[in-house]
């Protein structure tokens, strides 16, 4: 698409460059880059608003000087975009060419609604993301659904933003608190499978996790056993392995399938098993090289005093690596198999010092990508009622609660009367329930703590995804009921939607691709939804004023229910960015 924006601030560029010009002013004492374009309040003021005030010392007059003179060139300037500019004070204000910026919208729209909204900002640029992380002795929580909601739509986002994108996942499957749940299970489980105990698999290791806990407060050598276990593991005795890979197995099982109901998914999957002795030669070069030292004791360290902290462990003293170690291996190892230009990293905000220290690291080693690491840190969710504390075993389950936004969902429905409106009241009501649970844990900024509250994330009115949701089978049933389809939207008169609400809804659908690409950029899921909550506010105002078919001229009819038709498929290439499910009817 053209980009409007772009060329009506050079046009005003222009502009400028010529004002000085005529005023006598030197061009090297101007700077064009400090004029930025906002947006006026409301549109009696204009579309597009320049400040001038930045240009007053170059210039040597009064903001509103500059703003008339080139006001005064851009009205009468040949961009074909711009129908009239005035000077207010200190801006010039910009008035588009309503037909024509609506016609452009219309024939992007009408030719290839499912490609509005990409760019190509980072076309050429491989983002790798990674997200979701769970470890393999238990299911997955509400923290991983919101971990994996950002995940997602970041993913998403980059690549409708142009860049190619690469989701993974790095699953934790060893350690001392996978052994916890194998050892319980080894001691007290009787040869039970998940199907002879009715359990979905990795609820089934979670329990005998719980169980562990329980034993070890009973009985103090369990921690004790649990390390042995973990030895006999890397020393690859069989059995181990044998217990390991058929636990490992229901658990991710499990996941995937808890994935699979949320839509997530993924183009790679690491495993820490594979990727836990990773990071030692390339730890050994560095020191080497002299970029790490080794203590009295013989570990290998680095010193941080550069980014204002202390020393840090990369070899133990034993040879043995550390988390960290292995992150600086897992980093190395990735951009071997998949050379990317930038890597984000969605994970918990308790990990922050590790990700500082970890960029830090490669970029001592000289990775130049190590300039392009980012981690997507975000904080803690709670229920209302305070559960998520992470006290053992009563976290909330993510399936649990899919099951009950689920089945609040139909109750909705049903009290509603519309459970007998649609083909599967239960499909549904679970596509509901993740539009709540999507919208809800994306609206907000990823860094902060939140509570989830499952009853108003669900509510049909007010900032939710039900809210959007039902704006767009609102829609689509409007397009059912005029027999509307947008295929036949050819011969469409669009200089019959004259009215100031038309145009300022034409103007929202136009700066989709550019919120698209500021989400991005800002790791900004948060900023779509509420760029989606305005337009769906916006359209329902001007439902509510305006009839768009009944009892409307037909010519107009056709115009008013083509910007419907523009609505929804923005409304739907949304949803897709933010994990939401669209409904033609609710
Ligand atoms: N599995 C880890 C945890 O549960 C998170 C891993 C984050 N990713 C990474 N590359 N370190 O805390």
């Amino acid at each position: 698409m053209v980009n409007i924006k772009q060329a009506v601030q050079d046009a005003v560029s222009t502009a400028i460059v010529q004002a000085a010009a005529e005023a006598g002013v030197d061009q090297d004492s101007i700077d064009l880059s400090q004029v930025i374009v906002s947006l006026p309040p409301s549109s009696d003021l204009g579309d597009l608003a320049f400040p001038m005030f930045p240009l007053a010392r170059g210039f040597r007059s009064a903001p509103p000087a500059i703003a008339t003179a080139v006001a005064a060139l851009l009205a009468s300037g040949n961009c074909i975009w711009i129908a009239d500019a005035r000077a207010a004070g200190p801006y010039v204000n910009v008035f588009l060419h309503r037909s024509r910026y609506t016609e452009l919208i219309a024939s992007d729209l009408t030719s290839a609604p499912e490609k509005f909204g990409r760019t190509s900002r980072y076309e050429g640029r491989k983002v790798m993301v990674e997200f979701s992380c769970p470890n393999t002795n238990k299911p997955l929580h509400l923290g991983h659904l919101r971990n994996n909601a950002l995940g997602s739509s970041v993913a998403r986002l980059y690549a409708a933003a142009g860049a190619e994108v690469e989701r993974v996942n790095l699953i934790n499957d060893r350690g001392v608190h996978i052994c916890k749940s194998m050892l319980a299970y080894r001691e007290f489980g009787n040869g039970a499978t998940p199907e002879s105990a009715g359990m979905k698999s990795d609820h089934f290791v979670g329990s005998w996790y719980v169980r562990f806990a329980q034993w070890a407060k009973e009985d103090p050598s369990a921690e004790q056993r649990a390390a042995e276990m973990l030895q006999q593991w890397e020393a690859g005795d069989p059995e181990v392995m044998e217990l390991w890979r058929t636990m490992n197995r229901w658990t991710i099982d499990g996941i995937n399938q808890t994935y699979l109901r949320t839509g997530i998914e993924f183009d790679r999957v690491y495993y820490e098993s594979e990727t836990y002795l990773s990071g030692r030669t390339e730890i050994m070069e560095g020191l080497e090289r002299g970029i790490f030292y080794t203590a009295e004791d013989g570990a290998i360290m680095v010193d941080l005093a550069e980014i204002g902290l202390d020393t840090k462990v990369l070899l133990r003293k034993d040879g043995t690596s550390l988390y960290l170690t292995q992150d600086i291996g897992t980093a190395i190892a990735r951009h071997r198999d998949w050379p990317f230009e930038q890597m984000v990293y969605v994970v918990g905000s308790e990990q922050q010092y590790h990700f500082h220290v970890l960029f830090h690291v490669l970029k001592k080693l000289g990775y130049t990508w190590a300039e392009n690491l980012y981690h997507l840190s975000y904080g803690m969710v709670n229920l209302p009622d305070g559960r998520m504390k992470s006290r053992e075993g009563t976290v909330v389950d993510a399936d649990d609660l899919l099951s009950q936004l689920t089945s609040l969902a139909l109750a909705e429905l049903e009290e509603r009367g519309r459970d007998s409106e649609v083909d599967d009241p239960q499909a549904t009501a679970h596509a509901i329930a993740l539009g709540a649970l999507h919208y809800y844990l994306l609206m907000v900024t990823p860094n902060k703590d939140m509570v989830f509250d499952p009853s108003e994330s669900l509510s049909f009115t007010g900032n939710t995804g039900p809210y959007l949701q039902y704006v767009g089978a609102r829609i689509s049933s409007m397009m059912r009921k005029a027999g509307f389809d947008m295929a036949s939207a050819a011969s469409i008169d669009y200089d019959l939607l004259n009215m100031d609400s038309e145009w300022d809804l034409i103007k929202a659908i136009g700066r989709f691709p550019e919120v698209v690409e500021r989400s991005a950029e800002g790791y900004a899921p948060s900023e779509l939804a509420g760029y989606l909550y305005d337009l769906g506010k916006s359209f329902s105002r001007y439902y509510h004023d305006t009839p768009v078919f009944q009892g409307v001229e037909p010519a107009t009819a056709q115009a008013r229910l083509a910007l419907c038709g523009f609505v929804l498929a923005v409304m739907r290439q949304g949803f897709d960015l933010l994990g939401i499910p669209f409904l033609d009817r609710m």
